[in-house]
């Protein structure tokens, strides 16, 4: 489903997802990472002049949200609507997430059209009455197979436990409902092999295709045992089962069913981005309720890994009490941003520690980017009194650099913007700030200033320019991922008033060598990474 990459907003749109959120809580690390992740990738569609749909929200039905309002003394709508403002909202403002749309799964606009969906499939015989009985992990939501299972210890000793919850499973017997996803296994696989990017990454595809091979159940879509819910149209004792309902929200957020128009531009998305632990959610249950309706199936579903805390994938017990918000408040948003996507393999697990992060903002970001970028014009503002010189196209080592940028946009180009590959990505831009900074070290512009011959002058006046006009190319690239730091160094170039704002600027057009005219007037701006304070323990 490529997006047609024109400038104009008619069209279709690059539609990316998040999971939508379960409000039991609020946001941890683990959910911050996937909805970064797709920020910077939306980001980096609009770079390139796309027209973008970025979808994020939270899913509000089921028993976890039922039992954690229980237990504090509200009801679940009160719950939601306290835990959406107080915690999920703000902090996507905080992180500087630029979503647009956030649904939400109790509002009318999704329940309504969740009920048309169901209905027509019950219409369509796509759903039958039937019963089940089978161990329940209420953290999943999800009947799990007995091989699935734990062997409980300990306080859980003779217990059989879920094993991504490490809690026990409950044994649920109910009648409800089932969709028909047995008959779609053949179908799934065919459409698997027809499209080997469907599943991101290779390992995650393998499981998905493996699980299916094995052959497929019917999948209970109904809940009588509780009413917090989307009832049933049919049958109003029950209420759909909350994946069922979740799912719904990728088409019910762009117009299914109310919105042709919209949904055209927009459904299916290109990329679903979610955890690995709710994969075959997204890639075998998903699909084939699409497959039923007759509607396209999304380009791609994209698993990142676990961020992990002492071996075990991070959730609300094991949080070790750190919040996104601890983080920022010591390295700052855009570091923030930059650095999950930076220090981990997308689709691999990774673990989070101080240590490392400080260790990366020092050598990264304070001392390769942001020394180079405040060296720069602190050169420019003393050799040319801050209006940035006219350079000539220099020697070989000029010619690096004008090389170095083209590969860098190319590649991070590729690699963000296709392959989902973010640490690759930021890589190819870094190693860029790199070779900048040998350029400096090698030009020695300090030395060449002392020459006051016309020659003399000329030279510097060519590094200088170089410099400068390599950090307008990073500024452009590094947007997406960091954008409040490359919009400083934007307006320190004084690069508003001769190519007009950061955001209208193309990718396409970053590697053009001399987009920066001389004239503009570079000042020394705040400085891009301050130095760390001391980590209170
Ligand atoms: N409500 C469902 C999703 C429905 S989508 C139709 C759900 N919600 S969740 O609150 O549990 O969030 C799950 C998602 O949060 C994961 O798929 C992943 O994207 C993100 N993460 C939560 N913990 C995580 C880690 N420890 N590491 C990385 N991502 C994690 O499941």
């Amino acid at each position: 489903m490529a997006a047609t990459g024109s400038e104009e907003q008619g069209g279709r749109a690059y539609y990316v997802t998040t999971p939508i959120y379960y409000v039991n809580d609020a946001p941890h690390l683990g959910h911050a990472y996937t909805t970064v992740a797709g920020d910077v990738l939306t980001r980096w569609h609009r770079q390139r002049g796309e027209k973008v749909w970025y979808l994020t929200g939270t899913d509000e039905h089921g028993q976890k949200i039922m039992r954690t309002a229980e237990a504090n003394g509200v009801t679940p709508q009160e719950w939601a609507d306290k835990l959406v403002d107080e915690a999920w909202r703000p902090l996507w403002e905080h992180l500087d997430i630029k979503n647009d749309d956030f649904i939400r799964t109790t509002e009318k606009r999704h329940t309504d059209r969740v009920q048309e969906f169901v209905q027509d499939l019950f219409d369509k015989d796509e759903i039958y009455k039937g019963g089940y009985e089978g161990p329940y992990c209420v953290g999943c939501e999800e009947y799990k197979l007995p091989g699935e299972l734990l062997d409980g210890e300990g306080e859980f000793a003779g217990l059989k436990l879920c094993a991504i919850h490490k809690t026990p499973v409950e044994i649920l017997k109910e009648e409800n409902y089932f969709f028909k996803l047995s008959e779609y296994g053949p179908k799934l696989l065919a459409h698997y092999e027809a499209n080997p990017g469907f599943i991101q990454p290779e390992s995650a595809r393998n499981e998905v295709v493996n699980f299916v091979r094995q052959g497929l159940q019917d999948l209970s879509i109904s809940r009588s045992t509780f009413d917090w819910g989307v009832p049933v149209p049919w049958d109003e004792k029950h209420v759909i089962y909350v994946w069922i309902d979740a799912l719904l929200n990728y088409a019910t957020a762009v117009g299914y069913n109310e919105n042709p128009q919209k949904f055209e531009e927009t459904f299916p998305a290109d990329v679903h981005l979610v955890g690995k632990d709710i994969l075959r959610f997204h890639a075998i249950i998903w699909p084939a309720m699409l497959m039923a309706q007759g509607l396209p199936l999304p380009g791609k579903v994209a698993a990142n890994g676990w961020l992990m805390v002492g071996g075990e994938k991070m959730s609300k017990s094991n949080l070790t009490g750190i919040k996104p918000q601890d983080l920022t408040s010591h390295f700052g948003v855009d570091a923030y941003r930059w650095y999950f996507l930076r220090a981990i393999a997308f689709g691999q697990d990774g673990s989070f520690s101080w240590e490392d992060f400080s260790a990366r903002y020092t050598s990264e970001l304070a001392n390769d980017y942001g020394n180079l970028a405040s060296r720069v014009a602190a050169m420019v503002g003393k050799y040319f009194g801050g209006t940035l010189p006219e350079g000539t196209s220099g020697g070989a080592a000029e010619q690096a650099v004008r090389d170095g940028l083209a590969k860098a946009v190319t590649e991070a180009d590729r690699k963000i913007g296709e392959e989902l590959d973010f640490q690759g990505g930021i890589l190819a831009i870094f190693d860029f700030v790199k070779q900048v900074n040998g350029y400096i070290t090698e030009q020695e512009p300090w030395k060449v200033a002392k020459d006051t011959s016309p020659e003399g002058q000329a030279a510097l006046a060519t590094i200088l320019y170089t410099a400068s006009e390599a950090l307008r190319g990073v500024a452009v690239l590094l947007n997406p991922v960091m954008p409040e730091t490359s919009q400083k160094l934007w307006d320190s170039l004084g690069a508003d008033a001769a190519l007009g704002a950061l955001a209208d600027q193309r990718v396409a057009d970053a590697g053009t060598w001399g987009r920066l005219p001389a004239g503009t007037t570079v000042t020394k701006g705040a400085v891009l990474f301050p130095r760390l304070e001391e980590k209170q323990a």
